[in-house]
């Protein structure tokens, strides 16, 4: 493609360290997609001919049918997915396919058929992270009332309801997709007509590709448009917030399928046995999404270095743009995937986790709150209190609703019988009716607005 002025052959490092036909041969859809709409635009402004025009497009979609069929034979000679398109071609529409490449440059050609990607696979997101999103309220609905235990320091803190909790990742995620929703509307401007850097002394219309390929304008800068990789930092950096969700989840449900904590069961569908141990069933798949994080972060970090120092406008370097980027997105993909297999076979031991909730004197803030109440203690003191009737009850070692009246009123006399209305866990999640709390009835409404909002399954909101 580009031989005029050599007179040798690239040696056999050269072709190995400077292909990328081995990855970018992802973009081939986009590649044909952009040439077409480039094509149609040259015909248009008449820079080529109509006839001209319609060879090549006939070209293009006779290359779209041997990529879909798998008959298309890439080579690594030809580097990268746009010169092995532009050969084919050439092979199909004879030197009039030549003429496809004008007022265009790899720059622009690169820049655009990624962007492309990644929109498609931001959109391709959205769907799967609707999905789990749908699957965590459909089990919180479910599960408004049952009430488990809340920790800070994975002490156990406060009873709360296994819906609530659900809830709290449908929040999360409701901001991965906010995050890439607008690295959606940033990156949908077209680079194309960009060309090598400076933009092309042919008559283009840039309007009409953007048109085209479904951009809400052309972009405004033909150095930043080659050069920049803002697009795919922001939906790695968007990508990497949800993988944090997804592994912090992931392991709470490691956690919860612990026979230690024994308050979720897994189906077969989504652990593993061991080759060794017969009892057990290991929840691998939230391993690995907890595991991946890795590779998705990993990717965020190389591109950042990647770019970080590099002049305006293209460099080679860019070329290391997409290896890690498609890996972290399909990466995410997969554990969203795996993610809402799990919840939705999630099974709850609703008694264990009960039981859970009320150990280690789970109400005592409760107890506190009603000192507070119903006999005007300032907090600090009900506290304090409250503190000491703790330490009361781990002396006999009983639960705090198993301690006499006598034995409280030791502590504060002022105590009457009422107080026992408040120990309990399901009482105590009850209470919590502030906006936002755990109360089931607020969990009830907040499962059933996100189940309406994000309709039937199947679909995305
Ligand atoms: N394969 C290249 C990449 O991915 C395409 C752009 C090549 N441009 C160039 N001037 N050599 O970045």
């Amino acid at each position: 493609m580009w031989g005029g002025r050599f007179q040798s052959a690239p040696h056999a490092i050269m072709e190995e360290i400077n292909a990328s036909i081995d990855f970018d041969r992802k973009l081939a859809l986009q590649d044909i997609a952009g040439s077409k709409a480039h094509v149609a635009m040259l015909a248009a402004t008449g820079i080529v001919t109509r006839e001209q025009a319609d060879a090549i497009g006939a070209g293009l979609e006779r290359i779209r049918g041997e990529i879909e069929s798998g008959t298309f034979t890439f080579s690594r000679a030809l580097e990268d997915i746009h010169m092995n398109i532009e050969a084919r071609l050439a092979e199909i529409a004879g030197p009039d396919a030549g003429r496809l490449h004008t007022a265009r440059s790899r720059n622009d050609q690169v820049a655009l058929d990624f962007r492309l990607w990644i929109r498609d696979t931001i959109d391709t997101l959205d769907g799967q992270i609707a999905g789990l999103q749908r699957a965590l309220a459909e089990k919180a609905l479910a599960h408004a009332a049952d009430v488990m235990p809340g920790f800070t320091h994975l002490q156990t803190a406060q009873p709360v309801t296994f819906g609530h909790h659900l809830l709290a990742y449908v929040e999360m995620l409701d901001r991965d997709r906010g995050r890439l929703r607008d690295a959606r509307a940033r990156l949908n401007e077209n680079p194309l007509g960009s060309a090598a850097l400076a933009g092309t002394s042919f008559p283009i219309d840039r309007e009409m590709t953007a048109h085209a390929l479904g951009f809400d304008r052309p972009t405004a800068n033909s150095l930043d448009s080659v050069s920049d990789r803002d697009f795919a930092l922001e939906t790695l950096a968007a990508a990497s917030i949800c993988a944090v969700h997804l592994s912090r989840f992931a392991e709470e449900i490691v956690l919860w399928t612990s026979p230690q904590f024994g308050f979720v069961t897994l189906s077969d569908a989504f652990t593993t046995g061991s080759s060794i141990m017969p009892q057990k069933r290991n929840p691998d798949a939230a391993e690995l999404v907890r595991g991946k994080t890795g590779r998705i972060f990993g990717a965020l970090q190389a591109l950042l270095v990647v770019m970080k120092g590099l002049p305006l406008a293209y460099s080679k370097d860019m070329q290391e743009d997409k290896e890690g980027t498609f890996d972290a997105l399909q990466s995410l993909s997969l554990c969203l995937a795996a993610m809402t297999g799990m919840v939705r076979d999630l099974k709850l031991d609703a008694g264990r986790m009960r039981e859970a909730a009320g150990a280690s004197y789970a109400t005592a803030t409760d107890l506190a709150d009603w000192l507070v109440r119903r006999l005007g203690l300032p907090f600090r003191e009900a506290h304090h209190a409250t503190g000491r009737l703790v330490a009361a009850a781990a002396a006999r070692q009983v639960a705090l609703d198993q301690l006499s009246l006598a034995d409280m009123q030791a502590v504060e006399p002022r105590i009457g019988e009422e107080v026992f209305t408040v120990l309990g866990v399901e009482q105590s999640a009850a209470s919590r009716t502030s906006y936002g709390g755990t109360a089931p009835a607020n969990v009830r409404e907040q499962a059933q607005r996100w189940v309406d909002r994000l309709g039937p399954a199947g679909t995305s909101a």
